[in-house]
């Protein structure tokens, strides 16, 4: 069972995109750059390595997009798949499949994982009643069903996940449960479901996370998986009533589908299978080393769930590590696809051609690995001209001209080394060690800054030593210098592959170098006296303030769109008889007491005195006010509502309530001398 610390063979995969819209930064800086450089790098050590990927197309997301959009869902995921797919070829993402999960070999390798479980009896079958829309004929699965969340009292969350405070959601959590489809309360009809029990798995999970890797996981993913599994595991349901998906493989399960967390992970399995008859050594062999690339939304579901699948069916090796990342937003705003507040990879790969590796380099330099981090344009370009065109390429770009003028372009024998120009070679050969052991350690930005210390060296380097100013006076010094400066470019030639692949290769092209496996970068000086370099081309070139601009204002016009849109007023209501108004028990009140309610950002439990009773209601304002700005003030309550648990308080009313130009909610209050329990009408 114990497996070696180097294990020869690596399944690594990244989180499966969503085909339902493009990639954007977020994506990459949290998944797939990172598990790039990973995997270039362990390639370099000559580790056999299968790097998986591919397109997840399932889900009620995207049958949502398709009847918006009128089109089917096999057109929506078409769409996107073909655009993400495109979009991570020219990046030089090098995955070794990118598949999708409409595949049938996924259909297959998913319905049969399944099968084996249902028959070992890991399944547990139970009938219970689930929300039904009769106007649109169907069952509300997942996100068809939105209401308030019942932690934080944020009215949009859905029925599997409130977006506003995180909190995993089933649908008979919402208060005020709504249907996407038809508008309309749903009623509750009878459906089997099958179920995996995660609490039978929860003795082995807090043995295998919180014993066996407390020290190697990442202290957010150790964190949330500890969480989770404080607050119990309970059984989660793995099927759903929805028409589009893997249909379950059982005799009696008409209409139902595996839900789309069951069977997108294991997608990977199916995307190997893809690549190579042999697949199994990549999935069953423990000398091989699966590594999970993931965003921090998909950590329970990859740490918890995922892996309780696979122990399940019994033959499947379990994630050695899963590197989830943090969050990147974008000009201090959480990017959001609805919103369209994103970079898009396809626009980028239009607006900055050939400059794939400025946002490699970029986004691993601003990686959130262990917090949210902010992605700006203004960033982007002192990134780009103050460090790759500055540094890096100002230091190559002098090396390869002044050996093409002085030696026409063959490295020069060394001369007598100074105690600093020994010094420089240690660093060559010293770098690939420690740009290696951060990338290991899956601490990305640090390995980045290795290997821009040794650009930094030589700029240096150069700076200190002007071979220009000596050439005439001091030749043998110079033919030195010129032979420390050409190791150390060549050594980055090498040491930049990982992470920026595209330079890297131009680089050695320039330098006429072979790629080098990494274990031997330290062994021996990258080149030799007598070796013939190439002319020198720029690597990277500056980005002038327009194309900046441009950027900003394409980001101005989102702003603006997104504001217009949600100024709109909501449509007119059916009209109403005046018997129905007056049903309404609405007072003015005053507002005795008020105070947060513990570990929700927007509630606040309120005393009120209706005039008839002193009583509490919850209202959603601590976002608008404080307590103590709250305390004394009137208000327009209704108090013949059927009293509702919120946060496990009982709330007796609401208190009225409207949205001001920020989207913040504002008292409608009454005038100050309108009287404590009048009735307004
Ligand atoms: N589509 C999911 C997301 O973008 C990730 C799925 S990962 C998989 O958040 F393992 F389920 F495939
Ligand atoms: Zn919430």
């Amino acid at each position: 069972m114990k497996k070696e610390n180097d294990p020869g063979r690596y399944t690594v995969t990244a989180a499966l995109p969503y085909a339902n819209g493009p990639l954007h930064i977020g994506h990459l800086a949290g998944v797939y750059v990172p598990a790039d450089i990973y995997v270039r790098y362990l390639r370099s050590k000559g580790k056999e390595v299968a790097f998986i990927c591919g397109s997840d197309e399932h889900g009620v997301p995207i049958t949502l997009k398709a009847r918006v959009e009128g089109i089917s869902p096999q057109q929506v995921v078409d769409r996107y798949h073909t655009l993400i797919h495109k979009s991570f070829q020219e990046l030089d993402i090098s995955f070794d499949v990118y598949s999708r999960t409409s595949a049938d070999i996924h259909h297959e390798t998913s319905s049969s994982i399944f099968k084996s479980l249902h028959e070992k009896g890991k399944l547990m079958e139970k009938s219970g009643e689930q929300f039904y829309d009769n106007k649109a004929g169907q069952f509300l699965a997942d996100r068809y069903i939105t209401g308030t969340c019942p932690h934080c009292g944020h009215e949009k969350a859905f029925g599997d996940q409130c977006e506003s405070c995180g909190t995993s959601l089933s649908p008979h959590d919402l208060i005020n449960p709504v249907s996407r489809l038809s508008g309309e309360k749903p009623e509750k009809r009878n459906s089997t479901h099958w179920y995996l029990p995660l609490n039978e798995y929860e003795p082995w999970l807090r043995e295998w996370i919180l014993e066996g890797h407390q020290k190697d996981w990442k202290t957010n993913v150790y964190g949330q998986c500890k969480s989770w599994l404080d607050n119990g595991l309970n059984p989660r349901a793995v099927t759903r009533d929805l028409d589009w998906g893997v249909k379950v493989p059982l005799e009696n399960a008409r209409g139902k589908v595996l839900y789309v967390w069951f069977e997108a992970p294991i997608g990977y399995i199916s995307a190997t299978r893809e690549l190579t008859r042999d697949w199994e050594k990549y999935w069953k062999d423990e000398n091989t080393k699966l590594v999970h690339f993931i965003g921090k939304d998909n950590i329970v579901f990859h740490c918890i769930i995922f892996p309780a699948i696979l122990k399940a069916e019994g033959s499947y090796i379990l994630p050695e590590n899963v590197p989830a990342n943090e969050f990147l937003n974008l000009e201090g705003e959480k990017i959001s696809t609805s919103r369209n507040w994103a970079v898009w990879l396809h626009e980028y790969l239009e607006d900055f051609p050939g400059k794939q590796d400025v946002l490699r380099y970029v986004l691993t330099a601003n990686a959130p690995e262990t917090k949210d981090n902010d992605f700006s344009w203004k960033d982007f370009q002192a990134r780009n001209n103050n460090e790759l065109v500055a540094i890096y390429g100002n230091f190559v770009n002098r090396t390869l001209v002044l050996t093409n003028k002085y030696y026409k372009g063959t490295v020069p024998a060394a001369g007598a080394l100074s105690e600093d120009d020994k010094k420089v070679l240690d660093n060559v050969l010293n770098i690939p060690n420690t740009t290696g052991e951060r990338i290991e350690k899956y601490h990305f930005r640090e390995a980045l800054q290795e290997m821009m210390k040794l650009a930094r060296t030589g700029n240096k380097y150069l700076a200190d030593n002007e071979p220009w100013k000596l050439i005439k006076t001091r030749p043998e010094r110079v033919q030195t210098i010129m032979y420390v400066s050409l190791q150390i470019a060549a050594q980055l030639a090498h040491v930049s592959l990982p992470f920026l692949p595209l330079t890297s290769g131009k680089l050695q092209k320039m330098m006429n170098l072979t790629e080098k496996p990494w274990s031997q970068l330290n062994q021996n000086l990258p080149l030799k006296e007598g070796d013939q370099v190439n002319k020198a081309t720029h690597l990277f070139e500056p980005i002038d303030d327009k194309a900046i601009e441009y950027q900003y204002e394409k980001l101005a016009r989102v702003k603006k769109t997104n504001s217009d849109a949600e100024q709109q007023l909501e449509p007119a209501k059916e009209p109403v008889d005046f018997q129905d108004f007056t049903k309404l028990d609405l007072r003015v009140a005053t507002v005795l007491e008020a105070k947060k309610v513990p570990k929700t950002g927007k509630l606040l439990e309120l005393k009120i005195d209706t005039g008839l009773d002193q009583r509490t209601v919850v209202a959603g304002v601590a976002q608008s006010y404080t307590p103590e700005e709250l305390t004394g003030k009137k208000v327009v309550a209704v108090t013949n509502l059927n009293p509702r648990k919120i946060k496990g308080i009982e709330s007796k009313g609401m208190i009225l309530m409207a949205n001001n130009p920020e989207g913040k909610l504002v008292l409608v209050s009454p005038g100050e001398d309108a009287l404590n329990g009048a009735i307004v009408s």
